[in-house]
């Protein structure tokens, strides 16, 4: 357990350190490459606060671009880091210079060339996908979507209520976004336990080899249902990208394909994550637990700071051309990995960022990334959240966490596996 280490460094007292023997290529000073797994996002620990250690980064004297010279996906290794919020948003905004082609692309390891879309993909093409998309997910078409995802968290809370414990993480978090997400897409229900048996296996196994079959067998089922919703179409968004058209051309196997495939790895952990880890403070924080439920119009904005305390993604891009930034040279093809885990907590753009405020009135974080790839699901991510802890905290009484249980969070995308609550008395009708 790298707990104690971690908070040595958290406070500063541990210095930052250089990496015993990994190269870096030759542009890259020796002086800037350092051993940043800390603030990765990578190493588990069990503070109130899980994302502390990044900050270190923002320190006097710290060189604003460093490089990180381990793997950061199954297929890259090595990258600068971005940890002040204006050069994060500089990466997410500057198109010139970044591009996103090659992100998320778990699907080479099923042998497949095909990218991830929207996301993996420059302007102008980006546009025409992000536009094609987007009705299915404006504000206005997910407060449509509002009574069906508070039916299914009445349906979930109804499910505990006798029990006087759930575990939030397992039973909760990791069963309510596939449910929603099923129901947007058509898919049918019968496949609930395989998509997230799936989706263990590509998220959770660690190992190229399953991901890699699991994927195989992920892309297998959606292609087999683009081509029953070709013959039989419906109005779900499965069916509209299967029959989709953009500019008056129907879309290509590949497009299909790209966007059904990453809509369904988009939705599904990002969700299962927050909530897994909006639990947890609130059960370690009985003040700001019993705030909330004095004030539930605080929720909205709750859900906001909840979403900038819990940065998941730490996301990533490639330089298109040489250019000097921070006194380095970014040579194209090199790649720059944005530290939300950091920028969301810079004291230049957020008041007091380590302290949760659930009323903060700006609040502009990249949990959701920034620029033309912002999250397409975040107004949906929202719902769900805002919908499932207005519910929980109106029916269920004050929680903590079971006396044992282990709080231990990955601060990122893998989070908590099990987080069981209890409480005293009975959940409300
Ligand atoms: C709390 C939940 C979520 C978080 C934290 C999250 C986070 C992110 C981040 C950081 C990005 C940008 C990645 C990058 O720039 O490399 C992104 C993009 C995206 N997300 Fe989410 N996401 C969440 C929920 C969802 C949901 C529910 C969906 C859909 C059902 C979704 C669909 C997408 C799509 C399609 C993109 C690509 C947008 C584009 O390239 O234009 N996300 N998300």
């Amino acid at each position: 357990m790298a707990a104690p280490v971690m908070t040595s460094i958290a406070r500063g007292t541990e210095p930052l350190l250089l990496p015993a023997g990994l190269p870096a290529p030759d542009h890259v000073p020796a002086d800037r490459v350092l051993d940043l797994r800390f603030a990765m996002g990578y190493v588990p620990n069990d503070l109130a606060d899980p994302y502390v250690f990044a900050q270190r980064l923002r320190a006097p004297g710290v060189p604003r671009l460093l490089w990180y010279p381990y793997p950061f996906t199954t297929f890259t290794c090595g990258a600068w880091t971005v940890s002040h919020y204006e050069d994060i948003q500089r990466v997410y905004e500057d198109n010139e210079c970044f591009s996103a082609v090659g992100v998320a692309q778990f699907q080479v390891l099923a042998g497949e060339t095909f990218p991830s879309l929207p996301l993996g993909s420059d302007p102008p093409d980006h546009g025409r996908y992000r536009r094609f998309l987007t009705p299915f997910f404006t504000p206005k078409a997910l407060n449509d979507m509002i009574p069906y995802i508070r039916s299914v968290v009445t349906e979930m809370i109804d499910g505990v209520a006798d029990e006087g414990t759930v575990d939030i993480a397992y039973d909760f978090g990791r069963i309510y976004p596939v449910r929603i997400f099923l129901n947007l897409m058509k898919l049918p229900f019968s496949m609930f336990e395989q998509f997230l048996a799936w989706e263990w296996e590509i998220l959770h196994s660690g190992d190229p080899r399953r991901v890699g079959t699991a994927v195989a067998q992920v892309l297998a089922y959606l292609r087999g249902f683009i081509a029953e919703k070709q013959k039989n179409p419906d109005d779900g968004v499965a069916s509209y990208i299967a029959n989709g058209v953009i500019d008056g051309r129907p879309l290509t196997d590949d497009e299909r394909i790209g966007m059904t495939w990453f809509l369904w790895l988009g939705g599904l952990d990002t969700v299962a994550s927050t909530i897994s880890q909006m639990f947890r403070r609130l059960a370690m924080d009985p003040t700001l637990q019993q705030r909330l439920r004095a004030h539930p119009e605080l929720i909205n904005t709750a859900v906001e700071e909840f979403l900038r305390t819990q940065p998941l993604v730490n996301s990533h891009r490639q330089a298109k051309k040489d250019f000097e930034w921070h006194g380095v040279t970014v040579k194209k093809g090199d790649w720059v990995i944005c530290l939300n885990s950091a920028g969301n907590f810079d004291d230049k753009q957020f008041a007091c960022p380590h302290q949760f405020d659930p009323a903060r009135p700006v609040n502009r974080h990249y949990t959701f990334a920034g620029g033309i790839h912002a999250c397409l699901g975040a107004h949906l991510a929202r719902r769900e959240l805002r919908v499932l802890l207005e519910e929980f905290l109106r029916r269920v009484p004050p929680f903590r966490v079971a006396p044992g249980a282990d709080t231990t969070v990955t601060p990122g995308l893998l989070s908590i596996r099990n987080l069981p609550l209890v409480w005293d008395g009975a959940v409300q009708s």
